[in-house]
């Protein structure tokens, strides 16, 4: 038996501010290449625009868009006001402050191949900067096809737009955000890196995961790191194994060219997933600062032991989506998807089984699944602790005993809770497992938050804890490199192998099998 014991929660205190946080960003010009796309309409205007609102951007700011569409300033700014139109929709004062964002804006037309376009932008800078009492830096973001990151970081460096700054502290200040996918695989990651380098100090580059400005996964180094009780057994005396899941329910929807070359592993586990991993296994990082963060995360991914060819089959299973339902709906196959091929071999889930091979961790396996057009949406961190060394309490026919879980969800609903065995109550020894769960939402009310308003503000501020360094991208390509070119060489044979709606292939199911677990069905699905 299961069941839910609601905890009176209060709120005893806020704690200390942690450095970098409850801050305004830099007075600064922001310019987004690829200002008039996709990620530009749905994150990032609603983003610095929701930040606008609270008040963390300063007068002095500017947005300079640079895309290659013919529109006019008046065009841009209408076509952003309606990408930010539900940010903060109805609420006071909401209508004054847009009106002050969009006087902020402005628009730069060109190809970012011609060096035109970067002679014309250092000429808008200046005059931009010109309208600024004080200008801190310029940040640029690439919210563009990764085809264009190396190119495009190549001519600003040339234009002269993106000066070598020595240090971060240095002002004005530089920097450029890079979206993922950073490369297809270690080659290309490190040519990248390499082309980011040539250009820039490391401090400059800002590559961005967005998993890591949500709020739970930032929760996961408070709960370890400012709590005592969990770091004495989080090791592997008392841990018998961690699984770490991204459900989606949503399918490829229009991303069917960027997928079909991507697949699960590049989408999901060479950047979110692995990032959770991470900061699951890492050792205590001294300060809470980028570098002694980022030290302890690439530690982790260097120990993750190599996945040998012999191994492969018991270590990682693939599976790609054919029709089923969702919600009650049919919904069609991957390979019926747009821009899908009939016949593609592109894995829509995974799930892979790590060991990493440290003092803490060995014996330990993480296993992590990820998957588009499962039942539902949820992406969650279990830990799951050993069984008692000796069970004196006899199990009944028909009962089962549960072993605790710790679970970080993530999303949907975000929260911490424990799972553990209690005493039915009644004159019979009979057992049940009960959950103590503690709710962002019922503690501290519903947030609006998106990820991208901390990633940006952090950018905006210099604060570059949550974002990936050029040695962490490459140790996570490394990682999955050699299963990515075994699955490439090795053609699946039965896609597709598990139908839209349920919980991915069965032979998921006995990789996990194999250290005598299951798959946790995830909270609220
Ligand atoms: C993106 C992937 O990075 O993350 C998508 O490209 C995926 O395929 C998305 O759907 C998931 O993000 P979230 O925040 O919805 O879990």
């Amino acid at each position: 038996m299961t069941g839910t014991i609601a905890i009176p929660l209060q709120v005893t205190g806020e704690g200390p501010v942690l450095p970098g946080r409850l801050r305004r960003a830099d007075p600064c010009i922001v310019v987004i290449f690829g200002a008039n796309g996709d990620l530009s309409h749905r994150k990032l205007i609603p983003a610095l625009f929701q930040l606008a609102i609270d008040g963390a951007i300063p007068d002095d700011f500017a947005i300079i868009g640079v895309d290659r569409d013919a529109l006019d300033d008046a065009t841009f700014k209408a076509g952003m006001r309606s990408a930010a139109a539900g940010v903060a929709a109805g609420s006071s004062g909401r209508d004054e402050i847009w009106a002050r964002f969009e006087a902020r804006l402005s628009y730069l037309h060109g190809n970012l191949d011609d060096t035109a376009t970067y002679a014309a932008l250092q000429q808008r800078l200046v005059a931009v900067d010109a309208t600024l009492k004080q200008v801190d830096g310029h940040l640029f973001h690439l919210a563009l096809p990764p085809s264009l990151y190396g190119p495009v970081i190549q001519h600003l460096s040339a234009s002269g737009v993106l000066p070598r700054t020595v240090e971060a502290s240095q002002r004005p200040w530089s920097r450029v955000i890079i979206e993922k996918p950073f490369g297809h695989d270690l080659g290309s990651a490190r040519a990248l890196n390499a082309v980011a380098r040539a250009a820039m100090g490391e401090h400059q580059i800002f590559r961005i995961d967005h998993y890591l400005g949500k709020e739970t996964v930032q929760n996961m180094l408070v709960l370890r790191f400012a709590n005592s009780i969990f770091e004495p057994i989080w090791n592997r005396h008392h841990i018998h194994h961690v699984q770490i899941t991204a459900a989606e329910d949503l399918g490829v929807e229009h991303r069917g060219v960027y997928y079909e070359e991507a697949g699960v592993v590049r989408d999901m586990f060479q950047n979110h997933l692995l990032q959770l991993l991470t900061l699951t296994a890492m050792e205590p990082p001294t300060a809470f600062r980028a570098d002694a963060v980022r030290d302890e995360k690439v530690k982790v991914l260097h120990a993750i032991r190599p996945i040998a060819s012999e191994d492969m089959h018991v270590s990682a299973v693939r599976g790609q989506y054919g029709a089923g339902m969702i919600g009650g709906a049919p919904v069609s196959g991957y390979r019926e998807e747009p821009h899908v091929s009939p016949e593609s071999n592109t894995p829509t889930y995974a799930a892979i089984r790590f060991m990493v091979d440290n003092w803490r961790w060995q014996g330990v396996p993480f296993f992590l699944r990820s998957g588009k057009r499962m039942p539902a949406r949820s992406t969650e961190i279990a830990i799951e602790f050993r069984r008692p060394p000796h069970l004196m309490f006899p199990i009944g026919q028909g009962q089962s005993f549960e072993t605790n879980v710790l679970v970080i969800r993530i999303q949907p609903s975000e929260g911490v809770a424990l799972c553990f065995e209690v005493k039915m109550p009644g004159v019979d020894m009979r057992m049940a497992s009960v959950n103590m769960d503690f709710d962002y939402h019922d503690a501290f009310g519903a947030s609006t938050h998106d990820a991208y308003e901390t990633l940006l503000l952090d950018c905006m501020t210099g604060e570059a804890t949550l974002f990936t360094r050029s040695d962490e991208a490459e140790a996570a390509w490394e990682t999955l490199d050699p299963l990515l070119a075994h699955w490439e060489s090795s053609m699946p044979q039965h896609f597709p192998n598990y139908a839209a709606g349920s919980w991915g292939p069965a032979v998921a199911d006995e990789l996990i099998a194999r250290v005598g677990a299951r798959w946790r069905r995830p909270a609220g699905t």
